[in-house]
């Protein structure tokens, strides 16, 4: 079983199509945890999710500026990391580390741990590659709404291919093809924005993306099976 992992689970995958808490769906990811006789370090990253776009649309049409609804943004996902905990019960360690010191201190418990955004200016996705940096993590599994990272956008186009793996050169050519204006803006932030971009390279960071609307891939990758369909991101 896995030493040390973190795990990103993008805040969409809390909510159902129609915008309610999906309680099913945690309960279930949670379920993936409890049910593996595990030892070790294991940091969950969440998101905001659409809740945190919600506020964040509302303060900006108060004309709030991009920092001000990044901190929705954290406050929205420390909200959702709450929620996680709640349904780990004594699983998880009960607060929601805001800062690596306070991580620092909830490792010292030994439980899972959930955190959500850090500071203004990324996203949770950076977040997640800095406590791999800091807990020394033999990778970061990132999961999203696909199946991965894909040579266009899955969502527009139907010939879309998922790329198994890739170098962090070519993740950087996509990033940049694929940023358009909006892209450094509170809540808009892509699977990668630029601060992951630049923690990645200094820390040589092993990452996989997967579904986590289904979790069998994730389940799969639990049980430690290397046939799963994801995109490796390497050196
Ligand atoms: P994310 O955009 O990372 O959430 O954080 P998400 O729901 O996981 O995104 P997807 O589903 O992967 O696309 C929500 C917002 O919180 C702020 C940003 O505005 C971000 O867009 N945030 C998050 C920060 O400002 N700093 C952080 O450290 C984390």
């Amino acid at each position: 079983m896995i030493g040390k992992s973190v795990i990103k689970i993008g805040g969409s995958l809390l909510f159902t199509k129609d915008k309610e808490l999906d309680i099913i769906k945690i309960q279930e990811f949670c379920q993936i945890f409890k049910k593996i006789e595990y030892s070790g370090t294991h940091v969950i990253v969440c998101g905001g999710g659409r809740i945190a776009r919600v506020y964040i649309d509302a303060v900006r049409s108060f004309h709030g500026n991009e920092a001000l609804c990044d901190t929705f943004g954290i406050d929205l996902s420390q909200i959702n990391s709450k929620l996680l905990i709640s349904s780990f019960q004594d699983f998880a360690y009960p607060l929601v580390p805001k800062t690596m010191e306070e991580l620092s201190l909830a490792l010292l418990f030994g439980k899972i741990i959930v955190m959500g955004g850090l500071q203004p200016g990324q996203s949770t996705t950076s977040v997640a590659l800095e406590v791999t940096e800091f807990i020394q993590a033999e990778e970061l599994v990132i999961l999203t709404d696909v199946e991965g990272i894909y040579d266009k956008d899955p969502k527009k186009f139907n010939d879309a291919k998922l790329l198994k793996s890739l170098t962090y050169a070519e993740l950087q050519d996509i990033i940049i093809n694929s940023s358009g204006d909006k892209q450094a803006a509170a809540g808009e932030y892509r699977i990668f924005d630029a601060v992951s971009l630049q923690i990645l390279k200094r820390s040589k960071i092993k990452i996989r993306v997967m579904s986590g609307k289904d979790l069998k891939e994730f389940e799969k990758f639990w049980r430690g099976e290397e046939d799963i369909t994801c995109t490796v991101i390497s050196d």
